[in-house]
């Protein structure tokens, strides 16, 4: 965080950037409302770092954030965008940004945008400031991520929905959930729904543990077993674990991705507040001249940190409850 003399901001440009997250839009709307009570005009960048190189703006006010609280996704819209690795783009957005006299940039998105967000300050002295967007929950410095709760209730909701069908027949069920290398989501679905076993992304699969576990299950009149399978690198791992417990340990699974169903759907109490509560903080920040930074949560409360803090992974979160699962599911 740096102070500097007295800078006004009169107009903030806006996007999301990465995967959409449900809460994003509630982020949106604290932004514009509070930039408007502060007298600062908002541009809503479209498409996210692939937008702003194509141009593609939309002038915000009141109503354009009306009724989206309750709403997935993101109404500005999302995207990758490659071309920002490379400095001439990033250049090229700077150039752009200042024609539309926008003076402040607000990321939504995960430590891959906050990266090309850094390199906005870093390289152009842009005055940048990043909100945590990701289902993921992977940024450090933060104990949330816009979306994170949204995204484990929906997968709480069907894996429920998948132990019935698996008590009902006895059946062991691999479930793949969303998360990237991130072992959060997993974990947190993990002791939430009872599951026998949770399979980080890049641990080593233990089959014969995993056969171990469930024939100790059985005899002590467990009827279902639920593995939750962190999809790590690419989607469809569970396959592969599938057919080797069932060619090696003639153990029969059944394999259900959750996949983009847990990316959508309208966004929980605390995504909606939290979310809003970063949306206002952010625009504070170049009230008080404070960037480049980042809203995050820590110890219970929306505070920020230095943007630099949060542009790599985390994946500490959850980590030490794995072992609770564990217990817990004895
Ligand atoms: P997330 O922001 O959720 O981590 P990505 O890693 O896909 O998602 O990054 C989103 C976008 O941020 C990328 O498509 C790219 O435009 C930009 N970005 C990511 N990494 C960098 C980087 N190292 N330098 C500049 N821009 C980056
Ligand atoms: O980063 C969010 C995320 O949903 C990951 O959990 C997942 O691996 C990835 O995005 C999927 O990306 P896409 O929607 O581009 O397939």
């Amino acid at each position: 965080m740096t102070k500097r003399p007295f800078m006004k901001f009169s107009h903030l440009g806006i996007l999301c950037s990465g995967g959409d997250s449900p809460g994003m839009n509630c982020a949106l709307r604290a932004v514009v409302r509070t930039a408007i009570f502060n007298n600062i005009q908002v541009t809503g960048i479209k498409r996210g770092y692939a937008g702003l190189l194509r141009g593609e703006f939309e002038k915000m006010n009141l109503s354009s954030v009306g009724n989206i609280l309750q709403r997935g996704g993101t109404i500005l819209q999302t995207s990758r965008c490659p071309e920002f690795h490379n400095p001439a783009f990033r250049k090229k957005a700077v150039d752009i940004l200042k024609a539309q006299k926008i003076d402040g940039l607000i990321v939504i998105g995960g430590d891959g945008s906050f990266t090309g967000a850094l390199a906005l300050w870093d390289e152009h002295k842009f005055p940048v400031v990043g909100i945590p967007g990701t289902i993921d929950n992977d940024i450090s410095q933060t104990d949330y991520t816009i979306g994170f709760e949204t995204a484990v209730q929906t997968a709480i909701e069907a894996v429920d929905r998948i132990r019935d069908t698996a008590h009902s027949h006895a059946r062991t069920f691999l479930v793949e959930v969303m998360g990237r290398n991130s072992s959060a989501i997993a974990i947190k679905v993990g002791v939430c729904t009872g599951a026998e076993n949770i399979l980080l992304p890049h641990e080593e699969v233990d089959h014969q543990q995993i056969v171990d576990d469930i024939q100790r299950g059985i005899l002590r009149g467990k009827d279902s077993s639920i593995i939750i399978v962190a999809e790590g690198p690419t989607s469809g791992r569970s396959y592969k674990i599938q057919k080797v417990l069932k060619e090696k340990y003639k153990l029969d699974t059944h394999v259900v991705i959750l996949g983009h169903i847990q990316r959508g759907g309208s966004p929980t109490a605390n995504d909606r507040f939290i979310s809003s509560e970063m949306g206002s903080l952010a625009v504070e920040q170049f009230l008080k001249n404070q960037f480049p930074v980042v809203t995050v949560l820590q110890n219970g409360k929306v505070t920020t940190t230095d943007l630099k803090n949060c542009v790599k992974k985390s994946d500490e979160h959850y980590l030490e409850h794995k072992n609770l699962a564990k217990i817990l599911s004895i």
